[in-house]
């Protein structure tokens, strides 16, 4: 895209429409729900608020990711420019406040830039912001659930697409859904696409611990909100304040756990159903899974990606991998 002048980006909801998500998610939550050992996904942590608690986290003293994250795009910047190169259509896939993307736009020249994010009206003042700031990048929002479809808007060029997913984001997949899900991005890449991606390593019990239970307790609050996007979902009834936060090292699966504990018995209704939860019962909300160098290498390896170039902060706390297509 040549384009050089600002554009008034609009978020293209891309998928299914409102109404059938909605009934999807329902339908979706219920079954986590009534399952005996109950879950709810991860993805409903991101309402509004949500989203504003998540951007929190990332300012906490204990989140170590993000600043560990940052400061390998700085250490490294010339190195990942080398890797990367200018001039590519950036894919920002779970954009949030597209600040990540944003921070490598001088180091990066993107042609093009597509945050995609699932959480639609977070997206859309954000890119406003971005597209103020950046006058000549084009910049086309996405609204999707990247985590089910990587289908995008035909205006995004298929050549030179540099995929971006940072954060360790992908840990909060299941190893088998990482798998698939970076074989789908393999596939979007075409024939000279690449993935620039972060990931957290595996580290003490201590560290990881307090990372998702932090002092001040905005994890908690992250947590616990998630019942209220539950509730406006589903219009059931849970009361936050019956719910602890729980946030546990499982060192056989490599990965964080993050529950939500009943305080008191209960039985939580939903239009069509009901679930009673005893004191103690836990609603399994996240898994965060960490890696090692080699491990995650391997995976991308696996995935169809070559030439991978790996990056770590300086207590090897976080890794930034560039691999591309081939
Ligand atoms: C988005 N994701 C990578 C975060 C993580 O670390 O797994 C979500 C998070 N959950 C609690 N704190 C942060």
């Amino acid at each position: 895209m040549a384009n050089k002048t600002a554009r008034v980006p609009s978020v293209k909801p891309h998928g299914e429409r409102f109404g059938s998500e909605t009934i999807a998610a329902q339908g979706e939550l219920v079954a986590g729900l009534s399952r005996n050992a109950a879950c709810i996904a991860p993805k409903y942590f991101y309402n509004s608020l949500g989203s504003k608690l998540f951007e929190a986290i990332c300012q906490l003293d204990e989140y170590y990711p993000t600043r560990a994250e940052a400061e390998i795009f700085v250490t490294h910047a010339e190195a990942i420019k080398a890797s990367v190169g200018t001039g590519c259509t950036l894919i920002d896939l779970g954009a949030g406040n597209c600040a990540k993307a944003a921070s490598l736009f001088p180091l990066l020249q993107p042609r093009h830039y597509v945050p995609v994010d699932i959480s639609v009206d977070f997206l859309e003042q954000a890119v406003a912001r971005l597209q103020a700031e950046f006058p000549a990048i084009p910049m086309d929002a996405v609204g999707l659930d990247f985590a089910e479809s990587l289908a995008l808007p035909p205006e995004v060029e298929k050549a030179r697409r540099c995929f971006f997913y940072p954060g360790s984001s992908i840990g909060n997949f299941t190893p088998l859904e990482a798998a698939r899900f970076l074989r789908r991005i393999r596939a979007a890449c075409g024939e000279d696409g690449s993935l620039l991606i972060g990931v957290d390593l595996i580290k003490d019990r201590g560290r990881l611990e307090s990372a998702y239970d932090d002092a001040l307790g905005v994890t908690a609050a992250f947590n616990r909100n998630v019942l209220n996007h539950v509730n406006a979902l589903l219009g059931s009834d849970f009361n936050v304040r019956h719910w602890h936060h729980r946030a546990l090292f499982n060192a056989e699966q490599s990965r964080i756990e993050m529950h939500l504990e009943a305080a008191i018995p209960q039985d939580v209704t939903w239009s069509g159903g009901h679930r009673a939860f005893a004191v103690g019962e836990r609603i399994h909300t996240e898994n965060s899974y960490k890696f090692s160098q080699s491990g995650f290498t391997n995976m991308l390896a696996q995935a169809g990606f070559g030439n991978i170039q790996c990056w770590s902060d300086h207590e090897t706390s976080f890794l930034v991998c560039h691999a591309r297509a081939c």
